[in-house]
């Protein structure tokens, strides 16, 4: 398991007096997003660890973190993208989307790419169907009718943007960008 630092801990307190002392629970995605944020991914050690934090089984804390796809279960790239192959985005290419990202990067879907800037995901429905196809950069930032030009035009930029802010290769320097 796990060790939790005191600085993290002081943030886990944080999360649980948000709710009723028998619900602390309740905290469980906020401790995990705190783990992520802090290792970039949130690994079985670091969910016992919350498991035991917060008084709940590690099975039900394992369920959270697979269920929601922001949360990494082991190291990303850089950027994380996510593109979306549920039926609809699937009838309008987002399986193709995907394919091209893929193969532009020389990856398997999950796969992160050699030089450690991208991961690629599937992912479900992102509430967009009607512009696919649909894709989340990094949990975040989404991205709509991605043709195989524009998704061409995302990673190039993507790319230029890792190597402007000095990110370094993470099979040359032995670490991950996460
Ligand atoms: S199915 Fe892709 S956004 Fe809804």
């Amino acid at each position: 398991m796990m060790e939790l630092s005191a600085a993290t801990q002081a943030r886990f307190a944080k999360e649980v007096a948000k709710y009723p002392a028998e619900q602390k629970a309740s905290a469980v995605m906020a401790c995990l997003a705190i783990v992520q944020q802090e290792q970039g991914h949130v690994g079985t050690g670091a969910e016992d660890a919350i498991a035991a934090y917060l008084g709940m089984p590690a099975i039900a804390v394992h369920e959270v973190t697979t269920f929601y796809n922001m949360y990494n279960q082991q190291p990303v790239g850089r950027f994380k993208l996510n593109v979306c192959t549920n039926l609809p985005c699937q009838l309008r290419d987002g399986d193709k989307a995907l394919a091209h990202v893929c193969s532009k990067l020389g990856v398997e879907p999950y796969g992160t790419s050699a030089d450690g800037v991208f991961t690629v995901q599937p992912s479900e429905c992102l509430g967009a169907c009607a512009d696919a196809p649909v894709m989340l950069v990094n949990d975040r930032q989404m991205l709509s009718f991605m043709s195989h030009e524009r998704l061409d035009e995302l990673l190039a930029m993507l790319r230029a943007n890792a190597v402007a802010s000095g990110d370094r290769p993470r099979n040359s320097a032995g670490e991950g960008q996460t």
